[in-house]
């Protein structure tokens, strides 16, 4: 079934967007003058995301404008202003330089929806140190595996967190020199400090180093389909597209409340959670609870939030609550809607237009590009079902790989292959850590291939089709099933394991694991739920198998790796056609 678009109105954007004429702001487009809209270190000694994102406002006409306001679970809220975000993240800087870490060290966060996360993530981009923040709901092994790949020396952490998941393996850890409790009073060892107090000890001005614009500045973990994940390395000069498209897709205007809803420890969390509103100065509303239909819609109209960005799962959930927010909440400071992260079905894009009196906008990017590459722009007409068109200074393309080493652009319309894009903006991923093979396995013929499958249309909206490999999306949460995989076959029943995503009309993708058992182990549902259990505390609820069903063996392919496809084929009664193109690719 197709739907029909939603025209362009002005009208309902409430204010006149930032780009106007889509054409017109791609034949326009350069890097040069989106670098020139920001200030860059003084004395020409670089440019640091930190300093853009808050000291330039700091130190400007925007120092008593709020720039963080957070909501905690239990109804209190603090503000934080331009001005107060400075010193913090000086303070913090200086905490990071007197414990002896520099440039390029590691430093990771375990936490959700806390202020301490900001101020770390912008005090680690002062000392020109690099942030990493981690899935406050992984369990150990994820939480291990991320730590020990990524070298971190620091992690900031709440105590029941630590306790939890990282104490029993800190020594196999190495380097993990400092872990720093946000909420204890004291010092509780030499290396595991009270970060409250190292805060009111610390000297809240701090001059930042000259920062390159290639320096790194982020380090983010995201799931590959044969091994364990990879962190996606990201440099300062990214701040020029967070900027870009904080302008030009979220139209971004100084008087904007935005909230965006992403955990902060996923890309969209640090790219849009924190950098993109603070480079453009306005107010960011932080919220420290779960989804709750009610207390969301609550926000949106208390708050006033103006700009929103959200993801398909929540908004399915909002859609199943049953509530009418226009109905029921003021919406009248809402003009814009964005979703990412997974498919956003069209039926979703129609409900939203009724149920909050704005469109939804779908865009797409993932971890490595940094930020959006694909968007329903403001001032455009929406395809519901579609993800949009490129943004200026980004190509993309439909291709096919035709041998090993070459692609050819499909120049058709709405003919299905491999989404690329043509390398060289600014938050483009500059490697995966440690693992250089892995990177330029990306890169074929002078494009990096997303791994994603879709097709573009007549008018140059793309669209959706699937994954090109096996990674799975959970509640718009990336997982590798390789990483689901190993730790299933920790356990002493289990002989293999295959996990596949099994599509859910509410999370879109439901994580299903097949197991088949050692010799002289009995499938039983007892032995089923201790799996799912002992996933669970290992791997962490948000990404552990929610079924499991035991097969006598788990298909292989002549080179021993999981056929997760067949699997997939299998689960959804589909015909398992020609089994040499079944084998997952990274
Ligand atoms: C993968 C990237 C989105 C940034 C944070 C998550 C899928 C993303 C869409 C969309 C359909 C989407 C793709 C992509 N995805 N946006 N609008 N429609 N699929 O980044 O965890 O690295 O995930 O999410 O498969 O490759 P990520």
């Amino acid at each position: 079934m197709s739907f029909s678009p939603i025209k362009k109105n002005l009208e309902l954007l409430k204010t006149a967007p930032n780009i106007l004429d889509y054409a017109q702001a791609f034949t326009d487009f350069s890097w040069d003058t989106i670098r020139s809209e920001l200030q860059g270190l003084p004395e020409g000694k670089g440019l640091n995301i930190a300093h853009e994102a808050v000291d330039r406002h700091a130190n400007g006409g925007l120092r008593d404008h709020v720039a963080l306001r957070w909501l905690g679970s239990e109804g209190s809220m603090r503000e934080f202003t331009y001005g107060e975000l400075k010193g913090l993240s000086n303070r913090f800087a200086n905490i990071l330089k007197k414990i002896g870490l520099g440039k390029g060290d590691r430093v990771s966060t375990l936490a959700g929806h806390i202020p301490e996360m900001y101020i770390a993530a912008l005090g680690t981009f002062k000392n020109t140190s690099v942030f990493c923040p981690l899935f406050s709901a992984f369990g150990p092994t994820p939480i291990y595996q991320r730590l020990s790949r990524g070298d971190a020396k620091v992690l900031i952490t709440t105590i029941r967190s630590y306790q939890l998941k990282v104490s029993h393996q800190r020594d196999s850890l190495p380097s993990l020199k400092y872990v720093l409790l946000v909420d204890v009073n004291d010092h509780l060892g030499d290396a595991l400090l009270s970060l409250p107090r190292l805060m009111e000890e610390s000297n809240d001005r701090f001059t930042i180093p000259p920062t390159d614009p290639e320096d790194i500045a982020l380090l983010h973990f995201t799931s590959g389909t044969t091994g364990m994940p990879k962190g996606a390395i990201h440099v300062h000069n990214a701040a020029c597209h967070h900027y870009m498209t904080g302008k030009y897709v979220l139209d971004f205007h100084p008087e904007d409340v935005f909230w965006c809803t992403a955990d902060p420890g996923w890309i969209t969390g640090t790219s849009y959670g924190i950098i993109a509103p603070l480079l453009h100065g306005i107010t960011n509303v932080v919220d420290e609870a779960d989804f709750d239909a009610t207390r969301w819609c609550r926000i949106l109209e208390t708050q006033k939030v103006s700009v929103w960005y959200t993801a398909p799962t929540a908004l399915r959930r909002l859609m199943r609550s049953g509530l009418e927010p226009s109905r029921n909440c003021d919406l009248s400071n809402l003009r814009l809607i964005h979703s990412v992260g997974e498919p956003l079905n069209p039926e979703a894009v129609l409900w939203g237009l009724k149920a909050f009196g704005v469109p939804i906008h779908d865009n797409w990017w993932q971890t490595e590009t940094g930020g959006i590459m694909i968007a329903n722009f403001p001032a455009m007409e929406i395809r519901p079902g579609s993800m949009g068109r490129p943004l200026p200074g980004i190509e993309a393309a439909i291709v096919h790989r035709t041998d090993k080493n070459t692609v050819k652009v499909v120049e058709e319309p709405d003919a299905q292959g491999d989404l690329a894009l043509r390398p060289g903006w600014p938050s483009m991923f500059r490697g995966y850590l440690h693992e250089e093979e892995r990177y330029k396995k990306c890169f074929m013929d002078g494009w990096y291939l997303t791994g994603d499958l879709a097709r573009r249309d007549a008018d140059g909206y793309f669209w959706f089709v699937s994954r090109a490999d096996d990674i799975i999306k959970t509640s718009g949460h990336m997982v590798g099933p390789f990483e689901i995989e190993s730790v299933l076959m920790e356990h002493p029943a289990v002989a293999e394991a295959g996990v596949i995503g099994k599509p859910d009309p509410l999370i879109g993708e439901m994580v299903k694991a097949f197991i088949s058992l050692k010799p002289g182990r009995e499938a039983s549902e007892e032995l089923r739920l201790e799996l799912i259990g002992f996933a669970r505390k290992k791997l962490g609820a948000a990404v552990a198998p929610k079924e499991i069903e035991f097969w006598d063996a788990v298909p292989k392919n002549t080179s021993g790796k999981i056929m997760r496809r067949l699997l997939k084929a299998r689960e959804l009664g589909l015909p398992v056609g020609d089994l040499s193109t079944l084998e997952g690719g990274e």
